[in-house]
C-alpha cells in the first residue's frame, strides 16, 4: 500500500499577475504561521523584491539564499536550509514559499515535505522549465551520488502560481532550457503543439502564453492520470533515460551542460531509437532531428560506457533492465520499453563523429 495520495487539486495552479491570485488569500490563512521564502541567487536578484513588498504578510518572512545551479541540488545545501528552519524555529503548521527556477522547487519542495515530516509549500515558479514542468506534479528531489533526483518524494504543494512576468529577466539558456521541456511535452501528446513550437524561430517571447499554457495543461493531464507514475506518467520521462545520463556525466565537469540541453539530446536520441525500434516514421525522425539542431548543439560524451551505466540507475528500470519511452508517431509515446545495450550503441555511435 502507498502512504502516498494526491487529490483532485493537488496540482492545483492558478495563472496571472500574483497581486490578483489567491496567493494574497493564502497568506491570510497563514497569517499566525512563520513563512519562509526560498530563492536562489538569482531570483533573490530579480524576483525576491517584487514579492516582499507586494505583500504585506511577507514582512517579516525568513529569507534563504542558495547558491545559483544544479551544484546546489544536493543533500548539504538541503541541510541548511532544515538548519535555517530549525533555528527559526519553524514547525508544522509553518509555511515554505519556494521563489524560483526549478533547481529551487525541487530541492524546496522535498526540505518542505520531509521537515517535521511535512509542511506546506507553494510553488512560484519563475523560470519557464519550472514553469512547464518542474513546479507542477508532485515531484521533489536532489541529486545523489551524481544521479539526478536520486532522492525525493511525491508531495503536492498548496498551490503554484504562474505569473509570466517573472519571465522578463530570464536569459536565453534558460529559455531553451524551457524549450526543450516544452518540446518534450508536444513530442508525446500534441502533434499541432510540436508544429507551432518548431515554426519559432527564437526561443523567448515568441513562445505565446497559449503556448506555455498548452505545455502546461499536458503535464497536468498526465499526472492527474497517474500521480505516482506507476505507469503513464512515465512518459513525461520520454529524451530524459540518456538526457539524465548525459547531465550527470558533464554535472562535475568543466563543461556542464544545462537539464535542458541534455533533454534536447535524448529527445533526439531517443527519438532516433523510436525510429529504429518502434514505428517513428523516417519523415518524423527527420522533423525532430532538425528542430533539435536548429536550437541545440550536440555535445555527445565519447564514453559510451559510463553514459550506459548512468542509464543503469534510471528510475524506470525494471528487473535490472533499461526501459525507455518511445515514440510511435508524433503525440504518441509508449513506456516501459525494454533497451538494449547493443540497440543503444548502434544509435549512440552514430552520433560520434
Ligand atoms: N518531469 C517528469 C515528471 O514530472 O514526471
Amino acid at each position: 500500500m502507498n502512504a502516498v495520495s494526491f487529490s483532485e487539486h493537488a496540482f492545483s495552479v492558478e495563472w496571472g499577475p500574483l497581486e490578483a491570485s489567491k496567493f494574497n488569500t493564502l497568506l491570510h490563512a497563514f497569517s499566525e504561521a512563520k513563512k519562509a521564502v526560498l530563492v536562489d541567487e538569482n531570483t533573490q536578484e530579480y524576483c525576491l523584491e517584487f514579492l516582499l513588498t507586494s505583500f504585506e504578510a511577507l514582512a517579516d518572512a525568513e529569507v534563504i539564499v542558495l547558491p545559483a545551479g544544479e551544484q546546489s541540488k544536493v543533500l548539504e545545501i538541503c541541510a541548511q536550509v532544515w538548519e535555517t528552519l530549525t533555528e527559526a524555529g519553524f514547525g508544522r503548521h509553518d509555511l515554505l514559499i519556494n521563489l524560483g527556477g526549478g533547481m529551487v522547487t525541487d530541492l524546496g519542495g522535498f526540505a518542505a515535505s520531509i521537515f517535521k515530516r511535512g509542511i506546506t509549500f507553494i510553488n512560484i515558479p519563475t523560470s519557464l522549465l519550472a514553469i512547464v514542468d518542474a513546479s507542477i506534479g508532485g515531484k521533489t528531489g536532489i541529486n545523489f551520488a551524481s544521479y539526478k533526483n536520486q532522492i525525493g518524494t511525491f508531495s503536492e504543494p498548496k498551490a503554484t502560481f504562474i505569473d509570466l512576468r517573472f519571465l522578463s529577466t530570464l536569459p536565453h539558456v534558460e529559455w531553451k532550457n524551457g524549450f526543450a521541456e516544452l518540446l518534450k511535452h508536444a513530442l508525446i501528446a500534441d502533434p499541432d503543439l510540436w508544429l507551432k513550437l518548431t515554426a519559432c524561430q527564437e526561443i523567448s517571447e515568441e513562445l505565446n502564453q497559449q503556448m506555455i499554457r498548452r505545455g502546461v495543461e499536458i503535464k497536468q493531464e498526465v499526472v492527474l492520470a497517474d500521480p505516482l507514475e506507476k505507469g503513464k506518467r512515465k512518459v513525461l520521462n520520454f529524451g530524459h533515460t540518456i538526457g539524465h545520463a548525459i547531465e550527470s556525466y558533464y554535472l562535475h565537469s568543466d563543461t556542464p551542460v544545462s537539464h535542458g540541453h541534455a533533454v534536447a539530446i535524448g529527445l533526439l536520441l531517443e527519438s532516433h531509437l523510436s525510429m529504429t525500434l518502434s514505428s517513428l516514421n523516417q519523415n518524423e525522425f527527420l522533423a525532430i532531428e532538425r528542430a533539435i539542431k536548429k536550437h541545440f548543439t550536440l555535445q555527445i560524451p565519447r564514453d559510451i560506457n559510463a553514459i550506459w551505466e548512468l542509464m543503469q540507475q534510471d528510475k524506470k528500470n525494471q528487473n535490472n533492465e533499461v526501459r525507455i519511452c518511445l515514440l510511435s508517431r508524433i503525440g504518441v509515446c509508449q513506456h516501459d520499453q525494454k533497451l538494449a545495450f547493443e540497440d543503444f550503441e548502434r544509435v549512440y555511435n552514430t552520433y560520434l563523429v
